[in-house]
């Protein structure tokens, strides 16, 4: 197969050059960090965000080849056909218009013609009154009882964004209301969240763009036989978000609402379409998520209109291909000092993986560079008490920190101090700590007690967990992933690489129930390995 030789870029080349010259010693973060003006030199405010690179193993003459880069491969322009509707998934021959839905602009775009808003807007609308509807009573279960419980079905892009949002958000949670999430088809998942709600008082938002998500159709079904043991009556504890035409579609399963998602959304990129305004507008009411959606609208606008240096996802996107393609770092790691940011990383994680994972260009060839880097993440402190061994004195991976200035409102009556300082002080002292001692290391003649730094790391200030910054720093990261994608020249919102598992799991399925429905049939034409695993299973079931 032909292959796509990003390498032999003469900018390519360039660039590995110039990245070869970083083993130097006055290369080292100890050194760079010295200069006063370093961190004038390498931040940027905008979309509501403050972006510090000046920890980074970044000099002006790297900049401006990573700049030159972007150009060369057409990041902005494609990024500005991507928000005019432009067919970018070309492999699924699809639009990406997730900047869409979050636009209040009031003006059109179009796919294939036809202006998508007032389609999006008439589903925030039915949002905002399907939500004020729950909260007021208007709608209530079959037994006639008021709706406490939320749970949200769903998995992958259906799942993790939304409860990113919730997580960090969900301090302004309306009184009563408590959000679940059950994503796996794990049993156990199910068991928990039946052992934690009220059946009568509970709503289930089953969310699926193509609604034959095998884990999620078994949790639909799971709770569909749980509510009618209760003697519920399931089409009145029930909402579907899915695409216009799916399965979910059809009525085939009669539900309080169905609300429509579009094909030109991808599933990681549909946190601000109606896979997270239904269950966020009811865990915190519709006018909080249209604040949330006002923030990700702004980091959107800094995203098109941004010039390319001053631009914050593309010098975070190019900082992280100059890490990874030129320093020749496999990994990274998001570290929120925010407790409510817990569910950041593994959003991003999905993302990020499943958008640059790849090793095929847009245009069908192989791809002869390292894409999509390994993703990670769990919040400070309590992530220097598990990992940061490594990330100090073992393999080195580049960091992001996200400081937060101030705690959420409702917590900030908490300020008791312990050795002079709040528990949101000693928080933010870590932040600031964890940087420099991975910047500069500390030498000394044990090799045990020795820190060689020039570990590098970026840092992500924002005010504070409003919804706008949630929507902002969301915005942020989507645009940032699309921008890599773009540089490699791969397509950031396909996924085929998680089609082969599937099919090969729905073969064993049908195996399993043959079973299931004839206990002589036998697992023979498997293969032993295979057979050896279905055998053991039927066995402990006896
Ligand atoms: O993990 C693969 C994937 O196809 C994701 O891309 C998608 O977000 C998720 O599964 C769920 O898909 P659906 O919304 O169709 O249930």
């Amino acid at each position: 197969m032909e292959k796509k030789e990003l390498a032999r870029l003469e900018i390519w080349k360039q660039l590995a050059l110039h990245a070869a010259g970083f083993d130097a010693p006055e290369r080292h973060l100890r050194h760079l960090t010295q200069d006063p003006q370093r961190l004038a030199h390498f931040s940027a405010s905008g979309g509501g965000l403050f972006l510090d690179l000046s920890r980074q193993r970044l000099d002006h003459k790297a900049m401006e080849l990573l700049v030159k880069l972007a150009r060369q491969r057409d990041v902005m322009p494609k990024m500005r056909q991507m928000a005019t509707g432009a067919t970018v998934n070309t492999t699924e021959n699809r639009s990406a218009l997730h900047m869409a839905a979050r636009d209040f602009s009031g003006s059109a775009i179009a796919v294939s013609g036809a202006d998508v808003m007032p389609e999006i807007r008439r589903v925030r609308d039915e949002i905002r009154r399907f939500a004020a509807d729950v909260h007021d009573g208007r709608v209530v279960g079959s037994t006639g009882k008021r709706f406490a419980d939320v749970v949200v079905i769903g998995i992958g892009g259906s799942y993790l964004g939304t409860e990113f949002v919730a997580e960090a958000l969900k301090a302004d949670a309306v009184e009563g209301v408590r959000l679940h999430f059950l994503s796996n088809v794990d049993i156990h998942c199910f068991g928990r969240i039946a052992d934690a709600i009220d059946p009568e008082r509970t709503l289930w938002v089953v969310i699926s763009k193509s609604f034959t998500t095998a884990e999620t159709m078994a949790n639909a079904a799971q709770a569909r036989a749980y509510m009618q043991e209760k003697g519920l009556d399931p089409s009145r504890h029930t909402v579907a978000v899915t695409a216009k035409g799916s399965p979910g579609d059809d009525g085939r399963q009669p539900a309080l609402a169905v609300f429509h998602m579009f094909d030109f959304i991808g599933g990681r990129y549909s946190v601000t379409s109606a896979v997270g305004g239904v269950p966020l507008s009811l865990l915190f009411g519709y006018e909080r998520f249209e604040r949330f959606l006002k923030g990700a609208e702004e980091m959107d606008r800094h995203v098109l209109t941004a010039a390319e240096d001053q631009n914050l996802p593309l010098l975070a996107a190019l900082t992280s291909l100059w890490n990874h393609n030129f320093l020749g770092y496999t990994a990274g790691a998001i570290i929120p000092y925010a407790a409510p940011l817990h569910k950041l990383a593994p959003h991003i994680q999905q993302l990020n993986m499943e958008s640059n994972g790849k090793s095929a260009t847009a245009d069908g060839r192989l791809l002869d560079v390292e894409t999509g880097p390994f993703l990670f993440g769990e919040p400070g402190t309590n992530a220097q008490h598990s990992f940061f061994q490594l990330a100090h004195q073992g393999r080195a991976f580049p960091i992001e920190f996200i400081g937060v200035l101030q705690p959420q409102p409702a917590y900030r009556g908490y300020a008791h101090r312990s050795r002079g300082v709040s528990n949101h002080q000693e928080l933010y002292a870590n932040l600031v700590a964890q940087a420099q001692a991975l910047a500069l290391g500390r030498d000394g003649d044990e090799a045990a007690r020795r820190f060689t730094g020039n570990r590098p790391s970026t840092t992500i200030l924002l005010n504070e967990l409003s919804p706008e910054n949630i929507g902002r720093l969301l915005a942020f990261y989507e645009a940032k992933t699309v921008m890599e994608g773009f540089l490699w020249g791969i397509n950031p919102f396909d996924q085929f690489g998680v089609e082969l598992g599937k099919q090969l799991a729905a073969g064993i399925r049908e195996k399993m129930a043959a079973m299931n429905a004839d206990p002589a049939a036998t697992f023979d034409d498997l293969d032993p390995i295979s057979r050896h695993y279905l055998e053991r299973l039927f066995a402990a079931a006896k």
